[in-house]
């Protein structure tokens, strides 16, 4: 997919060109006590697995954890070694291994059927792998206490590749969901806002916060998607397919809107995607999942000194030639545009 236009960063806040609304004041924001909720939300599931919806913020664990974690400090908030994942007979992942640093947007590319999905599940609890070690944020997961588990994993926020929105919900009911569950003792108006903010913040007009989700076109359903997994201000954000579905101008305003969430919060992205515009414009370094493993992870550049054949046609391939040359524009562009400002650099030249 070629993005063939560019907007250049525009700040989060702004509707992107799917929305029908302009952005109402903050005043909108409702102040009185809500309608009781619409009992037991039937989330939008095509989801294959219900652990995704239950992983956007429904589960039975129903306390709130009171002490809010440290920030971490640590080089790598992701750190997984010798994992091993199989279904019956088949192999997924045998001996992977993979870390990843703190503040990077890690690409994360393979053959369709390779892994990837199932390696995002693993890092956060969906799937319990046979053997290997996860460590996130420090901690090692898989066998954690539930109440540990909790706690990180209100650190991390996750796109799903499918959306796995609730659609009987609104969109900031949607985004509601994991500060309710989270923060059951937060008081609604306060609650309101926050998921108002992440709304707006995830590029949607305000307008979209009382929408529901088939009210939505794809973009703005993965941005609702990107709000809630905002909701809890995590420092770990994991990616599925963000772009897969949306033309390529939605594309790359949804690439150029992770990165800038990434730089102004801080965070450190776990993407998994198959676009190579969204590895060129906006991944610090990739990791190549193929032959059940991490095979090899860098910079493009690096990567493409790797004689592995899938590397060699996935990133020498014709398409590969049309991303280059569109990040090359793109950066050319932002880099004008934002002279004085914060451009949006080149692969491999920040401090992968
Ligand atoms: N819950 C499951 N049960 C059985 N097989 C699964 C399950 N989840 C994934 N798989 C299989 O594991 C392989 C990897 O899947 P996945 O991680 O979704 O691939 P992708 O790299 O395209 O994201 C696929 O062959 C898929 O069919
Ligand atoms: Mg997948």
């Amino acid at each position: 997919m070629i993005a063939p236009t560019e907007p250049g960063p525009v700040p989060p806040a702004q509707p992107d060109g799917e929305a029908e609304a302009q952005p109402k004041p903050r005043t909108e924001i409702r102040t009185e006590p809500r309608p009781e909720p619409r009992p037991e939300p039937q989330p939008d599931l095509n989801p294959r697995d219900e652990a995704e919806t239950q992983a956007n913020g429904q589960n039975d664990i129903g306390a709130a954890h009171d002490d809010i974690p440290e920030p971490y400090e640590g080089k790598y908030p992701i750190v997984i070694e010798g994992l091993r994942n199989s279904f019956g007979e088949t192999l997924i992942h045998e001996d992977l291994s993979l870390k990843v640093r703190r503040g990077e947007i890690l690409g994360v590319v393979g053959g369709s059927g390779t892994g990837k999905s199932v390696l995002m599940r693993s890092i956060i609890g969906l799937q319990r792998p046979q053997e290997g070690r996860i460590e996130v944020f420090g901690r090692d997961l898989i066998g954690a206490p539930a109440e540990e588990e909790f706690g990180v994993r209100s650190q991390w926020g996750v796109l799903f590749q499918g959306g796995a929105l609730f659609s009987t919900l609104t969109v900031a009911e949607n985004v509601e969901v994991p500060i309710k569950e989270f923060f059951p003792e937060l008081h609604s108006d306060l609650r309101h806002e926050i998921a108002r903010y992440k709304v707006v913040l995830s590029g949607l007009p305000a307008e979209a916060a009382s929408k529901y989700p088939s009210e939505l076109s794809g973009g703005m359903k993965k941005r609702a998607g990107l709000a809630r997994a905002l909701a809890l201000d995590p420092e770990l954000l994991f990616l599925d397919e963000p772009t897969a579905g949306l033309d390529p101008i939605g594309a790359a305003k949804f690439d150029t809107l992770t990165r800038e969430l990434a730089d102004t919060l801080g965070l450190t992205v776990f993407l998994i995607t198959h676009d190579l515009d969204t590895l060129y414009a906006i991944c610090d370094r990739v990791a190549v999942l193929a032959d059940r493993q991490v095979i090899a992870v860098g910079t493009i550049p690096e990567l493409l000194e790797s004689e592995h054949p899938w590397i060699q046609e996935y990133f020498n391939g014709p398409r590969a030639r049309a991303a280059v040359a569109s990040a090359t524009r793109h950066n050319e562009r932002s880099t004008e545009k934002l002279r004085g400002g914060k451009a949006l650099d080149r692969p491999g030249e920040r401090g992968a």
